[in-house]
């Protein structure tokens, strides 16, 4: 007892003396199955410094700050009850505790690993949505087993951490921002990242209600993530084999698409139309269809020559024309730069939400021909589908 005693004395004294570096608390054999490690550090709040207490399970991680006074007593709770070992780290030393079976325990103290404090960390700065220490992330292989990011999926990591945060700025936007029940499919789902990402998010961090399914016409992949997801407990979580345009599409309130490949993306988006997504959320690539049809005007000739101008024209006009036609399908829509060229050159996000406004569809549709013939475009996939 004297030395946890101590130990939590010397804990409360760095605080108060601001040489407190960082502390963990380890051993744990407590209830929780899962909880693995207690990580404790200092950071800035809008009420002032508090201690940031990073609860590191065995598939994720949750956090919760506490002002240093509550912070301390939770230590002084745990030590000997749930956790038994601690490790402090001050400007002064280093205390290393050890409590024993039967209470007895061990306190050594040893010279300081760190010399300077380590600035505080701001409860603005990045603290990523995505909980890197998930299991699904190393199943999928973005992070290693010890939960770092690998080198070559710094990329990715970047992009599943700006679609979550996204999605979840567009349905709080949305009418469905209260919704404590979603329905979501994610058409195209591929190696499952975002989709697994997207369930993580929004049922374990905003304990929403989440049902998610993800579509894909690789049964490999399918298969592989139905498997991870049944690891991760991920319940309302699951995947199936096919193709997009053949999918029963039903109840849904959010459909996504990213990165489905040509005119993937307008199955997608019809499918959503029709359905009444609440919310269809597509970004698209490989624009194959537009490019072979286009016969611009002479006058952009000069320009249009150019194979990689000619390309991003051809772009511009299939998203553009999608965009028009989810309008005059009753959807409001915005599009803008997803994850930046930097990162991937697949960066245009269409979204629609759905409204019940008067449409102009003549108006629309007078814009949509007046565009078509412009460029010489014969057919586009979502206008044939929703014709
Ligand atoms: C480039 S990957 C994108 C995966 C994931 N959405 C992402 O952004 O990380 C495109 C995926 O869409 C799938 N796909 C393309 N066309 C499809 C279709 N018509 N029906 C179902 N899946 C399709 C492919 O099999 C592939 O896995």
């Amino acid at each position: 007892m004297e030395n946890i005693e101590k130990f939590v004395g010397e804990f409360a004294r760095s605080l108060q003396a601001e040489t407190f570096v960082k502390m963990t608390l380890g051993n744990y054999r407590g209830n929780d199955a899962h909880l693995q490690k207690l990580l404790v550090r200092l950071v800035e709040t809008k009420r002032g410094v508090r201690l940031f207490f990073l609860f590191r399970q065995d598939t994720r991680d949750t956090a919760k700050n506490f002002d240093l006074e509550e912070g301390a007593a939770k230590i002084r709770e745990s030590l000997g009850a749930d956790f038994f070992s601690g490790h402090l780290f001050t400007l002064e030393n280093d205390f290393q505790l050890d409590i024993g079976k039967r209470g007895k325990s061990r306190l050594n103290i040893a010279k300081p690993t760190f010399k300077t404090k380590p600035e505080i960390a701001h409860d603005r700065d990045k603290q990523t949505l995505v909980n890197q220490n998930s299991f699904y992330l190393k199943a999928l292989g973005i992070t290693t087993d010890k939960g770092e990011i690998r080198d070559k999926q710094q990329d990715k990591w970047r992009q599943i951490n700006k679609f979550v945060e996204t999605l979840g700025s567009l349905i709080d936007k949305s009418p469905l921002a209260d919704r404590r029940a979603l329905n979501i499919v994610d058409m195209g789902s591929g190696k499952g990242y975002l989709t697994f990402a997207a369930y993580d998010y929004f049922v374990n961090t905003r304990g929403i209600d989440a049902n998610i399914t993800g579509v894909d016409t690789k049964a490999e992949l399918v298969s592989i993530d139905n498997d991870i997801a049944k690891a991760c407990e991920f319940e309302n979580l699951r995947f199936v084999h096919g193709w997009i345009g053949d999918y029963a599409l039903e109840d849904v309130d959010v459909l996504i698409a990213l990165h489905a490949c040509n005119t993937a993306t307008d199955d997608a988006i019809f499918k959503g139309i029709q359905a009444k997504a609440n919310l269809i959320v597509v970004a698209p690539c490989c624009h194959q269809e537009i490019r072979p049809q286009m016969r611009a005007p002479e006058f952009l000739s000069g320009i249009l020559r150019h194979g990689v101008m000619l390309e991003r024209e051809a772009e511009t006009v299939t998203d553009g024309l999608r965009s028009l036609l989810l309008e005059r399908s009753g959807y409001a829509t915005k599009l803008f730069e997803f994850v930046s060229t930097e990162h991937t050159p697949k960066n245009n996000m269409i979204v629609g939400t759905r409204h019940e406004k008067k449409i102009d569809a003549e108006k629309l549709n007078g814009q949509i021909k007046s565009i078509k013939e412009f460029y010489g475009i014969r057919q586009q996939r979502l206008e044939n589908l929703l014709t």
